[in-house]
Protein backbone atom coordinates (compact mmCIF):
# COMPACT_ATOMS: atom_id res chain seq x y z
CA UNK A 1 0.00 0.00 0.00
CA UNK A 2 1.29 3.51 -0.96
CA UNK A 3 2.52 5.71 2.03
CA UNK A 4 2.07 9.02 1.84
CA UNK A 5 4.58 11.77 2.74
CA UNK A 6 2.49 14.96 4.14
CA UNK A 7 3.53 18.52 3.62
CA UNK A 8 1.21 20.95 4.68
CA UNK A 9 1.38 24.62 2.99
CA UNK A 10 -0.79 27.84 4.42
CA UNK A 11 -1.05 29.14 1.29
CA UNK A 12 -0.08 28.35 -2.35
CA UNK A 13 -0.54 29.02 -6.17
CA UNK A 14 -1.17 25.93 -6.95
CA UNK A 15 -0.57 22.72 -5.33
CA UNK A 16 0.08 21.52 -8.44
CA UNK A 17 2.96 23.51 -9.11
CA UNK A 18 4.54 22.65 -5.70
CA UNK A 19 3.90 18.66 -6.38
CA UNK A 20 5.86 19.41 -9.43
CA UNK A 21 8.84 21.07 -8.15
CA UNK A 22 9.10 18.40 -5.83
CA UNK A 23 9.12 15.70 -8.21
CA UNK A 24 11.93 17.84 -10.10
CA UNK A 25 13.69 17.47 -6.90
CA UNK A 26 13.43 14.21 -6.67
CA UNK A 27 10.48 13.70 -4.39
CA UNK A 28 9.45 10.43 -3.78
CA UNK A 29 5.94 8.36 -4.92
CA UNK A 30 3.67 9.21 -2.57
CA UNK A 31 4.36 12.86 -1.57
CA UNK A 32 1.34 15.17 -0.85
CA UNK A 33 1.38 18.97 -0.85
CA UNK A 34 -1.63 20.52 1.06
CA UNK A 35 -2.72 24.00 0.67
CA UNK A 36 -4.77 25.71 3.57
CA UNK A 37 -5.82 27.87 0.44
CA UNK A 38 -4.51 28.58 -3.29
CA UNK A 39 -4.38 31.77 -5.30
CA UNK A 40 -3.92 30.17 -8.30
CA UNK A 41 -5.95 27.08 -8.20
CA UNK A 42 -6.30 25.33 -11.61
CA UNK A 43 -8.91 23.27 -12.71
CA UNK A 44 -9.33 20.68 -15.84
CA UNK A 45 -9.62 22.89 -19.89
CA UNK A 46 -7.44 25.90 -18.80
CA UNK A 47 -9.89 26.85 -15.75
CA UNK A 48 -9.74 28.45 -12.79
CA UNK A 49 -10.49 26.73 -9.50
CA UNK A 50 -11.48 29.40 -7.14
CA UNK A 51 -10.00 28.21 -3.43
CA UNK A 52 -10.61 30.45 -0.71
CA UNK A 53 -10.15 28.65 3.02
CA UNK A 54 -12.59 26.70 4.46
CA UNK A 55 -11.52 23.33 1.49
CA UNK A 56 -9.43 20.84 0.60
CA UNK A 57 -6.84 21.52 -2.16
CA UNK A 58 -4.04 18.88 -2.36
CA UNK A 59 -1.66 17.18 -4.96
CA UNK A 60 -0.75 13.51 -4.78
CA UNK A 61 3.08 12.24 -6.76
CA UNK A 62 2.77 9.55 -8.15
CA UNK A 63 5.94 7.69 -9.92
CA UNK A 64 3.92 4.73 -11.74
CA UNK A 65 5.40 2.74 -14.63
CA UNK A 66 1.95 3.12 -16.60
CA UNK A 67 2.19 2.91 -20.36
CA UNK A 68 0.34 6.05 -22.03
CA UNK A 69 -2.77 4.02 -23.19
CA UNK A 70 -3.71 3.17 -19.13
CA UNK A 71 -3.05 6.71 -17.75
CA UNK A 72 -6.09 7.95 -18.41
CA UNK A 73 -7.59 4.92 -16.31
CA UNK A 74 -6.12 7.29 -13.14
CA UNK A 75 -8.75 9.37 -13.26
CA UNK A 76 -11.34 7.00 -12.68
CA UNK A 77 -9.46 5.50 -9.96
CA UNK A 78 -9.05 8.71 -7.95
CA UNK A 79 -12.97 10.35 -8.40
CA UNK A 80 -13.66 6.96 -6.97
CA UNK A 81 -11.74 7.34 -4.26
CA UNK A 82 -12.87 10.76 -3.33
CA UNK A 83 -16.64 9.47 -3.41
CA UNK A 84 -15.68 6.80 -1.12
CA UNK A 85 -14.41 9.28 0.97
CA UNK A 86 -17.30 11.35 0.70
CA UNK A 87 -19.49 8.43 1.95
CA UNK A 88 -18.11 9.37 5.52
CA UNK A 89 -19.90 13.07 5.05
CA UNK A 90 -22.99 12.35 3.08
CA UNK A 91 -23.35 8.33 2.88
CA UNK A 92 -24.03 7.07 -0.24
CA UNK A 93 -25.06 10.46 -2.35
CA UNK A 94 -21.64 11.37 -4.10
CA UNK A 95 -22.30 10.62 -7.76
CA UNK A 96 -19.17 10.50 -10.56
CA UNK A 97 -19.95 12.47 -13.83
CA UNK A 98 -17.58 11.52 -16.55
CA UNK A 99 -14.70 12.27 -16.72
CA UNK A 100 -13.40 12.63 -13.19
CA UNK A 101 -16.19 14.94 -11.45
CA UNK A 102 -18.04 14.21 -7.67
CA UNK A 103 -21.46 15.36 -7.43
CA UNK A 104 -23.50 15.35 -4.97
CA UNK A 105 -27.23 16.56 -5.58
CA UNK A 106 -26.18 17.30 -8.95
CA UNK A 107 -23.69 20.44 -8.09
CA UNK A 108 -19.93 19.59 -8.62
CA UNK A 109 -18.59 19.40 -4.87
CA UNK A 110 -14.74 18.22 -6.15
CA UNK A 111 -12.97 18.06 -9.08
CA UNK A 112 -9.68 16.00 -10.35
CA UNK A 113 -6.88 17.22 -12.26
CA UNK A 114 -4.20 15.14 -13.21
CA UNK A 115 -1.16 16.48 -14.89
CA UNK A 116 2.35 15.15 -16.53
CA UNK A 117 5.24 15.73 -15.14
CA UNK A 118 9.10 14.31 -15.96
CA UNK A 119 8.92 10.66 -14.95
CA UNK A 120 6.07 11.75 -12.56
CA UNK A 121 2.62 11.96 -12.35
CA UNK A 122 0.29 14.74 -10.31
CA UNK A 123 -3.18 13.96 -9.25
CA UNK A 124 -5.09 17.49 -7.99
CA UNK A 125 -7.65 16.59 -5.94
CA UNK A 126 -10.01 19.98 -4.41
CA UNK A 127 -13.05 19.15 -2.04
CA UNK A 128 -15.46 21.64 -1.50
CA UNK A 129 -16.33 21.19 2.20
CA UNK A 130 -17.15 24.47 3.73
CA UNK A 131 -16.45 27.04 0.67
CA UNK A 132 -18.34 27.68 -2.15
CA UNK A 133 -18.82 31.06 -2.79
CA UNK A 134 -18.55 31.60 -6.02
CA UNK A 135 -22.25 32.27 -6.40
CA UNK A 136 -22.49 29.75 -9.21
CA UNK A 137 -25.51 26.67 -8.55
CA UNK A 138 -23.49 24.06 -10.40
CA UNK A 139 -21.27 23.91 -6.96
CA UNK A 140 -21.89 22.66 -3.87
CA UNK A 141 -20.23 21.62 -0.75
CA UNK A 142 -20.65 19.00 1.84
CA UNK A 143 -21.96 21.80 4.10
CA UNK A 144 -24.30 23.08 2.01
CA UNK A 145 -25.51 19.52 1.00
CA UNK A 146 -26.00 18.95 4.86
CA UNK A 147 -23.55 17.66 6.55
CA UNK A 148 -23.06 18.86 10.01
CA UNK A 149 -19.66 20.08 10.67
CA UNK A 150 -17.20 18.99 7.87
CA UNK A 151 -13.66 18.92 8.71
CA UNK A 152 -10.82 19.54 6.12
CA UNK A 153 -9.03 17.45 8.25
CA UNK A 154 -11.18 14.20 8.15
CA UNK A 155 -11.84 15.38 4.49
CA UNK A 156 -8.13 14.96 3.77
CA UNK A 157 -7.69 11.99 5.61
CA UNK A 158 -10.57 10.07 4.36
CA UNK A 159 -9.47 10.87 0.50
CA UNK A 160 -6.42 9.65 1.07
CA UNK A 161 -6.64 6.77 2.47
CA UNK A 162 -9.35 5.87 -0.04
CA UNK A 163 -7.17 6.91 -2.61
CA UNK A 164 -4.29 4.29 -0.94
CA UNK A 165 -7.17 1.71 -1.17
CA UNK A 166 -8.62 2.12 -4.82
CA UNK A 167 -4.24 2.58 -6.30
CA UNK A 168 -3.92 -0.99 -4.55
CA UNK A 169 -6.70 -2.46 -6.12
CA UNK A 170 -6.14 -1.21 -9.56
CA UNK A 171 -2.86 -1.97 -9.57
CA UNK A 172 -3.36 -5.74 -8.49
CA UNK A 173 -6.73 -6.07 -10.38
CA UNK A 174 -6.51 -4.13 -13.50
CA UNK A 175 -9.19 -1.49 -14.52
CA UNK A 176 -12.56 -3.73 -15.21
CA UNK A 177 -13.46 -3.61 -11.33
CA UNK A 178 -12.71 0.33 -11.11
CA UNK A 179 -14.62 0.77 -13.94
CA UNK A 180 -17.38 -1.02 -12.92
CA UNK A 181 -17.74 0.20 -9.53
CA UNK A 182 -17.36 3.94 -11.31
CA UNK A 183 -20.26 3.01 -13.29
CA UNK A 184 -22.58 1.77 -10.53
CA UNK A 185 -22.45 5.65 -9.26
CA UNK A 186 -22.33 7.16 -12.21
CA UNK A 187 -25.50 8.50 -14.28
CA UNK A 188 -27.08 5.25 -15.35
CA UNK A 189 -27.51 4.53 -19.35
CA UNK A 190 -29.82 5.92 -21.45
CA UNK A 191 -28.92 9.20 -19.70
CA UNK A 192 -29.37 11.96 -22.35
CA UNK A 193 -26.47 14.41 -21.91
CA UNK A 194 -24.52 16.96 -24.00
CA UNK A 195 -20.70 16.95 -24.39
CA UNK A 196 -18.65 19.70 -25.46
CA UNK A 197 -15.42 19.06 -27.13
CA UNK A 198 -12.69 20.93 -28.83
CA UNK A 199 -13.80 19.78 -32.11
CA UNK A 200 -17.82 20.47 -31.30
CA UNK A 201 -20.59 19.26 -29.44
CA UNK A 202 -22.44 15.79 -29.24
CA UNK A 203 -25.75 14.71 -28.26
CA UNK A 204 -26.53 11.47 -26.90
CA UNK A 205 -27.33 8.60 -24.56
CA UNK A 206 -24.89 7.86 -22.19
CA UNK A 207 -23.12 4.28 -22.87
CA UNK A 208 -20.95 3.55 -20.83
CA UNK A 209 -17.05 3.44 -20.73
CA UNK A 210 -14.96 1.89 -23.01
CA UNK A 211 -12.11 -0.33 -21.72
CA UNK A 212 -9.74 2.72 -22.07
CA UNK A 213 -11.89 4.88 -20.46
CA UNK A 214 -13.36 6.40 -23.09
CA UNK A 215 -17.09 8.18 -23.29
CA UNK A 216 -19.01 6.00 -25.34
CA UNK A 217 -22.35 7.67 -26.59
CA UNK A 218 -25.44 6.81 -28.55
CA UNK A 219 -25.49 9.03 -31.07
CA UNK A 220 -28.07 9.32 -34.43
CA UNK A 221 -24.86 8.08 -36.29
CA UNK A 222 -24.15 5.72 -33.98
CA UNK A 223 -22.10 4.64 -31.31
CA UNK A 224 -19.47 7.55 -30.42
CA UNK A 225 -16.09 7.78 -28.73
CA UNK A 226 -15.05 10.57 -26.45
CA UNK A 227 -11.76 11.07 -25.07
CA UNK A 228 -11.88 14.72 -23.70
CA UNK A 229 -14.69 17.05 -23.08
CA UNK A 230 -17.28 18.31 -20.63
CA UNK A 231 -20.55 16.67 -20.01
CA UNK A 232 -23.70 18.19 -19.17
CA UNK A 233 -26.92 15.66 -18.26
CA UNK A 234 -30.01 16.65 -19.54
C1 LIG B 1 -11.64 20.40 -12.27
O1 LIG B 1 -12.69 19.87 -11.95
O2 LIG B 1 -11.58 21.23 -13.19
C2 LIG B 1 -10.38 20.01 -11.54
C3 LIG B 1 -10.16 20.83 -10.31
C4 LIG B 1 -8.89 20.44 -9.57
C5 LIG B 1 -8.61 21.36 -8.40
C6 LIG B 1 -7.44 20.88 -7.57
S1 LIG B 1 -7.31 21.75 -6.04
C7 LIG B 1 -5.77 21.01 -5.75
C8 LIG B 1 -5.03 21.00 -7.08
N1 LIG B 1 -4.35 22.25 -7.28
C9 LIG B 1 -4.84 22.94 -8.31
O3 LIG B 1 -4.43 24.04 -8.71
N2 LIG B 1 -5.84 22.25 -8.88
C10 LIG B 1 -6.07 20.99 -8.21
Amino acid sequence: MIAFDIRCYDRLESTQDEARRLAQSGAAHGTVVVAGEQTAGRGRLGRTWISPPGNLYLSVLLRLDLPPRRVAELGFVVALAVADALDRFLPGRARLKWPNDILVDGGKVSGILIEQAPAATIVGIGVNVRANDDGKSAITSLASAGSAEPSVAVARTAVLDALARRLQAWQSGGFTAIRDAWLARAHPPGTIVHVSTIAGSIDGRFAGLADDGALLLDTDGGIRRVMAGDVLIG
